[in-house]
């Protein structure tokens, strides 16, 4: 058995998609165990690109069974647009191989409401959220007045918490001038998915329990990345759930003893979309490159990303929150025609060198990284199939990032396509 969970190093937009893809192949069942639609994860198969947002990114495998656990906040519509986009290629998106947890909490409109309406109001301290009520959603959980997707099988009881509900968050919209929403028409538009969607519901720990027992192997979809969990990232600019491995348990209903191996996703270079402290961030010409060579635009938003050198600080941090034992190292493609490649090895905080992250807020702000250079190189290595192939400049930069994390580099992506890949 080797149960595999795939998890953003760094702050998202690493190419978990592709690489889910890819081992979706070798499993019976994908499963996405947190966040929500501010996850956009790109897939490319012979020049075909496919952005899932909410259904697990094995769909595009036939055979496997791709299930949104526990851990998920989950807009409906959303949901069912993704159905139907990938129903309109030909794909089975049926109840028989996708599945939703009866526990997994509902977007609604004044989530995604409030989630702009505290934006707008932040003025200059945005967090830079997605917008689709990502926060709110988890908030409502926490406080224990969140509608689940299992509640859609009882009218009565989706009418009664969406007016408790609107009751406190229409004098919230008010108070940020934004429109308060009507409790009936909340309801109906969403009752009128229900028969659409119940079809979809189940019981994930159940379904990923009978796929052990018949000998499947279970590949856990991790969305964002390690330095935007809500406990480890860089607070208070971070999403709003856990996002590291030891998330993919508790969101999915299984027990940690399920979770075998461990990959982070790290790009060969760093990007962040929204605000927040990001200590190699380049804001010259080479940032631009990056920006422009590695198409570095939101798969949700399409905001432009931040671009700046890879930074081993922050992934030695990941290695340990998650307890990685592999790496799949992406976009190495991106990085030709640099003429050198800088890798920050530590910071300089307060005076003295740390090889660590201070964890008061705001601290990460004020390091300044000390970078190590190693030559760059102007081969194309898009074409390259193996570790061989690569020219001695590209396997060095690969070795020193291995030294440094002392993490097994097993996947090596070249470009977006599945046919991208050089597996070690
Ligand atoms: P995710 O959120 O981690 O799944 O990543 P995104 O899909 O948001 O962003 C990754 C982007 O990089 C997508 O456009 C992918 O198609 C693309 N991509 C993934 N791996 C590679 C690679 O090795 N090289 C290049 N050039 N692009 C890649
Ligand atoms: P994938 O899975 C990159 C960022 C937002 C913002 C912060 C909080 O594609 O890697 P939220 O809407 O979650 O409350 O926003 O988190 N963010 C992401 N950045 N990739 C993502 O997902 C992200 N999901 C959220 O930009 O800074
Ligand atoms: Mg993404």
């Amino acid at each position: 058995m080797a149960n595999t969970v795939i998890i953003g190093a760094q702050w998202g937009d690493e190419g978990k998609g592709k690489i889910v893809d890819i081992l979706s192949a070798r499993s019976r069942a994908i499963v996405r165990f947190q966040g929500g639609n501010n996850a956009g994860h790109t897939i490319k198969v012979q020049g075909k690109e496919t952005i899932l947002h909410l259904i697990p990114s094995g769909i595009l495998n036939p055979g496997t069974l791709c299930l949104v656990g526990n851990g998920v906040v989950l807009d409906p519509h959303v949901f069912l647009q993704e159905v139907e986009q990938l129903a309109s290629k030909g794909i089975d998106v049926s109840p028989a191989r996708l599945g939703i947890s009866k526990k997994a909490h509902l977007i609604l409109p004044y989530h995604k409401s409030l989630d702009q309406a505290r934006e707008a109001k932040r003025a200059g301290r945005k967090i830079g959220t997605t917008g689709r009520g990502i926060g709110p959603c988890y908030e409502d959980k926490a406080a224990r007045v969140g509608l689940r997707a299992g509640d859609l099988l009882d009218a009565d009881l989706v009418r009664h918490k969406i007016s408790q509900a609107l009751e406190e968050k229409n004098i919230l919209l008010r108070a940020y001038n934004f429109d308060p929403l009507d409790a009936d028409s909340v309801t109906q538009d969403l009752l009128a998915l229900a028969p659409t969607l119940t079809p979809y519901l189940t019981e994930v720990e159940s379904r990923l329990q009978e796929v052990q027992n018949q000998g499947g192997d279970i590949l856990f979809e991790g969305a964002q990345g390690s330095h935007l969990d809500i406990d480890h990232g860089t607070y208070p600019f971070v999403t709003s759930s856990n996002t590291v491995a030891g998330n993919a348990a508790a969101g999915t209903g299984l027990g940690p003893s399920s979770l075998n191996r461990i990959v982070g996703i790290v790009k060969a270079y760093t990007t962040r979309v929204g605000s927040g402290p990001f200590p190699t961030e380049l804001l010259d010409d080479t940032g631009s490159y990056l920006r422009t060579a590695g198409h570095e635009f939101g798969a949700t938003t399409g905001r432009p990303r931040r671009c700046g050198w890879l930074d081993a600080v922050i992934l030695r941090e990941s290695v340990r929150l998650n307890g990685l034992t592999d790496i799949a190292l992406t976009k190495l493609d991106v990085l030709q025609n640099l003429p050198a490649l800088q890798i920050c090895v530590a910071y300089e905080y307060q005076g003295r060198r740390c090889n660590y992250l201070p964890q008061e807020e705001g601290a990460l702000a004020k390091v300044t990284p000390v970078y190590e250079e190693l030559p760059g190189f102007e081969d194309d290595i898009s074409t390259c199939t193996a570790w061989t192939d690569l020219p001695d400049t590209v396997r060095v930069y690969v070795q020193r990032i291995e030294e440094l994390l002392d993490v097994r580099i097993a996947f090596i992506s070249v470009g977006p396509d599945r046919s991208q890949t050089i597996e070690r």
